[in-house]
Parts: structure tokens; C-alpha cells; sequence
């Protein structure tokens, strides 16, 4: 069978009627930057499908706009923390208490162009908007977009957040809990016992707030910037200028979007370490740097920001690493501290951080090691199959297979290059 066939059919597997989930058994629900990327790849067989799959995201909404990374339809026993565990959530639908990297509205935009998506962009356009005002607004410090917990930048356990884990305690008071992750997949490549409980400390504190964002991002025990959900932003915030533009909206609302890119644009300086020459992450509080280049170091390409000096050294650390892996890009910086091939964030490459850097590249004029990224995973791909993430070392599959986002990306690509021409 080919792999085209083969990508379809595990997006058919993991087709729950109008919502796919990202693999059985390990992730039995809705997940918030998955179902834009399996749009894209559905976008390229079936729209109507699609369609589906974005508006069943948008459903899951909460009134003050944020959109969760994952919507609870059901209580699967199998997962662990569900739905009770993230207490009284405000959406309509139960979901976590944090939101993803905002990827949806580039999504929306680049499988709804040409005057025939017209009707479908205006039907989205607002709660994407509102989203966007709450990444702004209730998620912002001091111009700088932050983040409240590791699993909000879809990055979980990346060693960028230790800086931030380690000034936090865990909470004397955190209920008792059993694992489910560990019991699907090997252990070795999952997020260790400190981390976990870390990360529940956070979720613990969420609900006695009663989920009140603004009051999570000021008083919670986790707070960084991320260059991931910076960059999926700010060029998220360019594309939903692009997409109100065209559909004739009022000043204010594009004031409005290019004011938040303004501040998007000032803030990526922020993140700049110029002792490593990378965008890292940092923790808000302490100023402290990450340690490390990272998959999302090089989204400035992506984003279209930075200077030119700063572009060029993230070039220059792109090149040093792919003397050191088989297959770009691993998550983790191979020289660093803490650099494990096949353990989650620490090492492993991940389809849709390849397929954005790749894509920053390409529009950036850098088809040479676009081409090298995007080859990093698809020659994973033919070697292994569609698997969650993959040993940069190696190209062996890690953690979840059948995985929907990889067959998706790999689905998008083929389209590409068949409107290309290219063999
Ligand atoms: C993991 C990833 C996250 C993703 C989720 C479902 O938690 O870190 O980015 O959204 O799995 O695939």
C-alpha cells in the first residue's frame, strides 16, 4: 500500500465523526494544535471533513475566548488527567484549563484561500480574533506573551522548562494520582515523576482559582515565555491581518491585529540569548534563559521576524546541528544538557515543528534547508512510519504510532509538491 494510502487511513482510523483524535490509547480526545494540523491534511482529500474538524475546535471555547488544548467529549478511564481532574473549566464542553500554540488561523487561511473560502473564513473569523485578544490580554506580561504551564506550548517536558520548574514547590496539598501515560508507552520516553507532579501542581492551582486566567497568569507557579507560542502568533496575528483585509473588516479590528503584531514584533527580542545565538525560552519572573537551541528556535522564519544578525546565527546553529543528527530537527539541542534521543521533548523530532520551520525557510528564501528539514522527517517517515515523534539519531518511531499529525503533514507535503510539479 502506499504511504498516501496508508496516511488516509490513519486519519480514518482516528476519525471520531467530527473531531480525529491524535492516536488511540494514549490520546483519546480532542486536541487543540493537532486538529489544525489534521485539517490541513484532510483539507487536502475531503473539505467538507476538514471543516468539520475546525469547527468542532472552535466549540470547545471558552467565553473569555481562550480555546483549550483539549476537549473532554467523554471520561475515558484509559487517560490520565482527565476531565475531573481539571475541575470546573468554563467552557461549554469539559476541557483542560490551558490553551495550545494558535496555529489555526495560518491553517484556516491556507486551505480556505481564493474567493470560494470566502464564506468559511467569515464563518471563523471572529472567535479565532477573540482567541487571539485572549493570548493578548489575559496571557500577557508586560508586552510579552506568556505561558502558565509546560503542556500549553504542545512542548511538554522540553528541558527549556526546568528553569521555571525548578523555582516551583509542589504542592503540599496535591490529591493522589495514577499515571496512564506511562502505561501505553514506554516509560523511558515519557516525562519522569518530578515533572509530572509539577505539572499537576499547576493544574491543582488552576481550579481553586476557579479558572480565572488573568489570576493564573499573574499569581500561578509557572511562568515563562515561549518562542513557540510567540512565533505561531505572531504569524498567526499576520495571517488573521491578511484574512481581515480582505474581507473589508472595520479599522478597529485591523488597528486592533496590527497593534498586537507591533507588540509581537518588539517582544522577539525578548526571547533573543545572544550567548547561544538562539531564540530561547524564558522564565518572567527571574529573566533567566534556557540552555539550549530548540524545534521552535528557528521559527523566526516562520514568524518573519528578527534582525538580520539574529537570523543568520539561527542559521549558523541549524547547520551545526544537522552535522550532529541523521535527522533534523530534534526537539533538544544535542550539545546541551539534558539531550535524550528518544525521550519526548528531550531529543526526538516532531512532524509539525519540521513542518513549519520548514515552510519559515522556504518563504524566507532558505529552499536549501527548508528542503533538509522537511527531508529530516519524511525520510523518518519511509523508514518507519507515521509515529508521534521520531529518534533524530536513528529515524526510529517513538511513543504513539498510527499518529495523526504525521500522517497529516506528510499528506499536506505530498499536495505541495504535486501543485508544484515537482517529482
Ligand atoms: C503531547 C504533545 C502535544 C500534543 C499532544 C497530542 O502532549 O506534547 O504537543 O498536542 O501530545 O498529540
Amino acid at each position: 500500500m502506499s504511504l498516501k494510502q496508508t496516511a488516509i487511513d490513519t486519519l480514518s482510523k482516528n476519525d471520531r465523526g467530527r473531531f480525529t483524535i491524535p492516536t488511540e490509547g494514549l490520546y483519546p480526545y480532542q486536541w487543540n494544535w493537532d486538529s489544525a494540523f489534521i485539517a490541513l491534511g484532510l483539507a487536502t482529500y475531503d473539505m467538507e471533513r476538514a471543516w468539520a474538524e475546525i469547527i468542532s475546535l472552535i466549540e470547545g471555547q471558552w467565553p473569555d475566548g481562550m480555546i483549550p488544548s483539549i476537549i473532554f467529549r467523554s471520561d475515558d478511564t484509559d487517560y490520565f488527567p482527565g476531565p475531573s481532574r481539571w475541575g470546573n473549566t468554563l467552557g461549554s464542553t469539559p476541557s483542560t484549563g490551558v490553551s495550545q500554540p494558535p496555529v489555526l488561523a495560518t491553517i484556516v487561511r491556507q486551505i480556505t484561500e481564493g474567493p470560494q473560502g470566502a464564506a468559511r473564513r467569515a464563518e471563523v473569523f471572529d472567535q479565532i480574533f477573540a482567541w487571539h485578544k485572549w493570548f493578548h490580554e489575559a496571557r500577557t506580561v508586560d508586552g510579552i506573551v506568556a505561558t502558565v504551564h509546560p503542556w500549553e506550548t504542545g512542548r511538554d517536558n522540553c528541558p527549556e522548562w526546568n528553569i521555571g520548574l525548578d523555582l516551583m514547590q509542589v504542592a503540599p496539598d496535591l490529591p493522589p494520582y495514577t499515571r496512564m501515560d506511562n502505561k501505553h508507552v514506554d516509560p523511558s520516553f515519557r516525562p519522569t515523576q518530578e515533572q509530572y507532579d509539577k505539572y499537576l501542581t499547576i493544574v491543582h492551582f488552576g481550579d481553586s482559582i476557579g479558572w480565572d486566567q488573568r489570576r493564573l497568569t499573574d499569581e500561578g507557579p509557572f511562568l515563562m515565555a515561549d518562542p513557540n507560542i510567540h512565533f505561531v502568533l505572531l504569524r498567526a496575528d499576520k495571517d488573521l491581518l491578511a484574512m481581515a483585509t480582505e474581507m473589508g473588516k472595520p479599522a478597529d479590528i485591523r488597528d486592533q491585529i496590527s497593534a498586537w503584531i507591533a507588540k509581537g514584533e518588539a517582544a522577539t527580542d525578548y526571547l533573543w540569548s545572544d550567548d547561544l545565538g538562539a531564540f530561547v525560552a524564558r522564565d518572567i519572573r527571574s529573566g533567566a534563559f534556557s540552555t539550549g537551541f530548540s524545534n521552535c528556535s528557528a521559527l523566526c522564519f516562520y514568524a518573519d521576524s528578527g534582525t538580520h544578525m539574529q537570523r543568520a546565527r539561527t542559521i549558523e546553529n541549524l547547520k551545526r546541528i544537522a552535522g550532529k543528527v541523521e535527522h533534523l530537527l530534534p526537539s533538544w539541542d544535542p550539545d546541551a544538557d539534558g539531550f535524550e534521543a528518544q525521550r519526548y521533548w528531550c531529543g526526538p523530532l516532531w512532524p509539525q515543528m519540521n513542518y513549519m520551520t520548514a515552510r519559515g525557510l522556504d518563504e524566507q528564501g532558505e529552499a536549501e534547508l527548508a528542503m533538509q528539514v522537511r527531508n529530516g522527517l519524511c525520510d523518518a517517515i519511509e523508514k518507519s512510519g507515521f509515529w508521534e515523534c521520531f529518534n533524530p539519531l536513528t529515524g526510529a518511531g517513538c511513543v504513539g504510532s498510527n499518529f495523526s499529525w504525521t500522517a497529516a503533514i506528510w499528506l499536506s507535503w505530498q499536495h505541495e509538491t504535486k501543485l508544484e510539479g515537482v517529482a
